[in-house]
């Protein structure tokens, strides 16, 4: 998963979202996504089924006729952040009555009708499988009802539809590729949130590809809570009761990775969340096999302890992680890698902390998302286990993960001093409007003078500098 863009609550937040609309009313929407990519991919859908209804977006709230956030309910922090933004619609309220506010996403399947009752300023509550009801459900609100649909379903993708890409670039896009997540693991509130685990017919999925390949895209990302669980038997057939026929002519995710690979050479694919516990060598066979699919896996651990791992129900314990690692080096050899990591888990001790520590050392992951972990309501945990690692401990255990991850995202990233790597260009750097930035296929970030280049374009850089996670370099 690629390091900028993974938007965890705790990173990017709150990106309001700006595109025309079709055909003309002359009624705006105001989208903002908090979460995961799932998430800001879905807001494409709600925008895509909005703009068809003749909306258009707005990025200042004080002119929208509906306020939509589509929101996350991954920790405590991500629910406090859109309860604090629905503070600031208030006054916009005030001056205009007529003003619809709206919540989507996790947090509104959480909490379904609850939300109405605690927010009187929230009008419409629409969880995450609901989306096609939405111009039905503004039209009730907008007859002074309050509107609510937070039904789960076992079959919707949206497949069919087209996402409107927001906030885009025109470089890299998401592609949304299955829904849900059959895992529990224990900590987690996404089954909840986003209920059972579909994937969506791989033909829409090569289409979508295909059409932004055409569009001048250069980069998707195939977007699920466990891609590698990925498995389309198309008439609906469940996983666990399939013949063997069937599944002989069921589409696996490595053959979906081969589909979308072969659409163009010039087509990076990127794909998250990898799971350890279902990530098998076809996958990795499959990523070494083409080179435009981006040596690179975002492989959750979450925690060093096969003792937590066991109570967080990951499925998997800390041998069978090293093993996964030894896979990936042995058939992808320099693949980048990324995970997530929770810290003060129920009943974590210093030594399960100090086991967390001497996996990070002993891997050296490019890139780690750290979390205190947050006790969330219904999730297997919240029934079983007391919260009992203190405030304290947690924070000074995610400092000190934090620290040897700078650390090693430092050691990891000078490995690419000194060697060509090849670069795809989507915009300016930040800091300078004659460098641009791309990422190499391992997902580091990489700056070089912009010369003749431009937006969209491969490009072999020579890396001479660097920062502790960009490389710093010229073209050759
Ligand atoms: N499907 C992905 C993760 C989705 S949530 C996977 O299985 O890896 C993204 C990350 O948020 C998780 O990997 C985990 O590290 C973190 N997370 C999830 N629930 C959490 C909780 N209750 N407290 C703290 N962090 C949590
Ligand atoms: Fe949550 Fe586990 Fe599913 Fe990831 S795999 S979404 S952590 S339940
Ligand atoms: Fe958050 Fe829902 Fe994603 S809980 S992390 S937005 S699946």
């Amino acid at each position: 998963m690629n390091s900028e863009t993974k938007i965890i609550d705790e990173k990017l937040q709150g990106t309001p979202f700006m595109v025309d609309s079709k055909n003309s009313t002359n009624k705006k929407l105001f989208l903002e996504s908090y979460g995961c990519q799932m998430n800001f991919a879905d807001s494409e859908i709600v925008a895509s089924i909005l703009m068809d209804k003749g909306y258009s977006t707005t990025d200042k709230f004080e002119d929208a006729d509906v306020i939509f956030l589509n929101t996350c309910a991954i920790r405590e922090n991500a629910e406090l952040r859109v309860r604090n933004r629905l503070n600031d619609f208030k006054k916009a309220k005030k001056n205009n009555p007529k003003l619809l506010v709206g919540v989507l996403g996790c947090m509104a399947e959480r909490l379904k009708s609850q939300f109405l009752e605690q927010e009187k300023l929230v009008d419409i509550v629409v969880g995450p499988d609901a989306y096609r009801d939405l111009p039905g459900l503004i039209e009730e609100a907008e007859d002074g009802h309050k509107a609510i649909n937070v039904i789960l379903s076992k079959e919707e993708t949206y497949a069919d539809l087209t996402p409107v890409r927001l906030g885009s670039n025109g470089v890299n896009a998401y592609i949304s590729i299955m829904r849900g997540c059959d895992n529990m693991c224990s900590f987690c509130v996404v089954p909840f949130t986003r209920g059972r685990e579909r994937s969506r017919d791989p033909e829409s999925i090569v289409a979508e590809a295909k059409d932004l390949f055409e569009k001048g895209y250069r980069e998707v990302t195939l977007l699920g809570q466990n891609v590698d669980s990925y498995l389309y038997t198309g008439g609906g057939l469940k996983k666990e009761t399939l013949t063997e026929e069937q599944k002989a002519s069921a589409v696996s995710f490595a053959q979906l990775l081969e589909r979308v690979a072969l659409i163009d050479p010039l087509l990076r694919v990127r794909y998250s969340t990898s799971h350890p516990k279902d990530m098998t060598d076809d996958v990795l066979e499959m990523v070494a096999k083409y080179h435009n699919i981006c040596n690179y896996i975002h492989l959750p651990v979450q925690s060093g302890s096969s003792r937590i791992l066991e109570m967080m129900n990951r499925g998997y314990t800390r041998e069978w992680y090293l093993e996964r690692m030894a896979a990936i080096n042995r058939i992808i050899p320099g693949c980048g890698i990324s995970t997530d990591i929770i810290t003060g888990f129920c009943s974590e001790t210093e030594e399960d902390h100090q086991q967390t520590i001497s996996l990070m050392k002993s891997i050296q992951f490019d890139y780690a998302y750290m979390f205190s972990y947050s006790e969330r309501p219904k999730t297997l945990a919240e029934r079983k286990y007391p919260d009992d690692v203190t405030a304290e401990v947690k924070s000074r255990r995610l400092a000190e993960i934090v620290e040897l991850q700078r650390t090693n995202s430092g050691i990891k990233t000078a490995l690419g001093l000194g060697k060509v790597h090849e670069v795809l260009v989507e915009g300016f750097s930040k800091k300078s409007d004659d460098m641009l930035m791309g990422r190499n296929p391992q997902n580091t970030v990489v700056v070089f003078p912009k010369g003749n280049y431009k937006k969209g374009d491969y490009v072999n850089v020579m890396v001479t500098k660097c920062t502790t996670s960009t490389l710093i370099g010229e073209a050759v």
